[in-house]
């Protein structure tokens, strides 16, 4: 059973936190040595299957004129965010080779160390948008959803415009190697399903649709997203990522014939080793072994011990379905 965790890179390895004493997390993002250190440490310590690239979702709006920093412990902050339609035209469109070189050059030299896939990755447009227009991480994700309510015109060309970004930026990963890659629409569960299918979900299709012929598998993941699995999976990834409050066997039952990633919920990892062992079976019984790559349910948490995500690791892959 294949397996790799999100955000396996980082803060819960005492070499991560080394580099952090000395560069900041975007300094990391931007020196290609460093961020491909980075990415390598998880799959030495733990065995994983896959490698995912050290980055951040905000890590191409800088280039479109998104004035953006990471402060330890809250997330990205935004100096200038994005509230009319003067401010969404002020956009730049991305142009990898010259806006974000050193994350090619990041994958380049992975490709060349790895031997496992590296997974490339982006934000997806509503993610990335709530960043943009609340200027901070968000739990009601109010002034975003006012925008989309009461300009949808402008909502729309924002969608689309970091719609052709993230095209431009995962075709540019994959060129340079990423065997497969990510869209994280980690706050996508704040919407209803009527306004995900309006608002959000062309913009996911264009995504996926201008990234299908280059045929590398495309994981589309948020939180929360119960009862959006199915319209999700409308917008044509290959693979959906699932987090812990749906059992895999409903999300699978909901999802005919789409392979499930996840969905072991991250906290259980700081249990006694009987309890996640448990919790871990379990999400191997209902993922039912073919069509499922074993996660968490969204990314590792800093408190996780290495020690543990390495012996969970060796536990997936010595598991077996049952006959029968
Ligand atoms: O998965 C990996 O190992 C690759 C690295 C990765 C990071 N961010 C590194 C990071 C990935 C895939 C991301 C994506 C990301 N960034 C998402 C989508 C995934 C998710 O978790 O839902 C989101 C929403 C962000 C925005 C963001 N950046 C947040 C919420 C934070 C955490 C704030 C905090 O300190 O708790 C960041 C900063 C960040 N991104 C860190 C890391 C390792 C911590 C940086 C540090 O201080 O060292």
């Amino acid at each position: 059973m294949p397996v790799w965790f999100m955000r396996q890179a980082g803060r819960s390895f005492a070499e991560y936190r080394r580099l952090r004493d000395k560069h900041s997390m975007l300094e990391l993002c931007r020196t290609p040595e460093l961020a491909a250190e980075v990415t390598l440490q998880p799959v030495r310590r733990l065995g994983v299957d896959a490698a995912i690239l050290f980055s951040d979702i905000v890590v191409p709006l800088a280039p479109m004129g998104v004035d953006v920093e990471i402060k330890e412990g809250v997330g990205p902050l935004i100096a200038n965010p994005v509230r009319s339609e003067r401010d969404v035209d002020k956009l730049r469109p991305l142009d990898p080779p010259t806006d974000v070189p050193y994350v090619l050059e990041a994958v380049k030299l992975l490709v060349g160390e790895l031997d496992v896939p590296l997974i490339g990755f982006a934000g997806a447009p509503f993610t990335l948008a709530s960043y943009m227009i609340e200027g901070r991480p968000s739990k009601d994700h109010a002034r975003t959803k006012a925008l989309m309510y009461s300009n949808p015109t402008v909502w729309h060309r924002l969608m689309d415009l970091l719609a052709d970004a993230i095209v431009a930026y995962l075709r540019a990963q994959i060129e340079a190697g990423a065997a497969a890659v990510q869209l994280f629409d980690s706050w996508a569960g704040a919407l209803d399903r009527d306004d995900y299918v309006a608002y959000v979900a062309p913009a996911v299709s264009r995504i996926f649709d201008g990234i299908q012929d280059l045929g590398a598998p495309r994981i589309y993941f948020g939180v929360t997203t119960g009862e959006l699995l199915e319209a999700m999976a409308a917008t044509g990834p290959d693979v959906i990522g699932v987090d812990w409050r749906v059992p895999l066997d409903a999300a699978r039952g909901r999802l005919p014939g789409i392979p499930v990633q996840g969905n072991l919920d991250p906290a259980a990892c700081l249990a006694p080793w009987d309890a996640l062992e448990a919790k871990a079976v379990r999400v191997l019984e209902r993922g039912g072994g073919r069509g499922h790559i074993f996660n968490l349910g969204h990314g590792v948490l800093p408190e996780t011990d290495p020690a543990t995500l390495a012996r969970l690791v060796d536990l997936v892959h010595r598991w077996r379905p049952h006959a029968g």
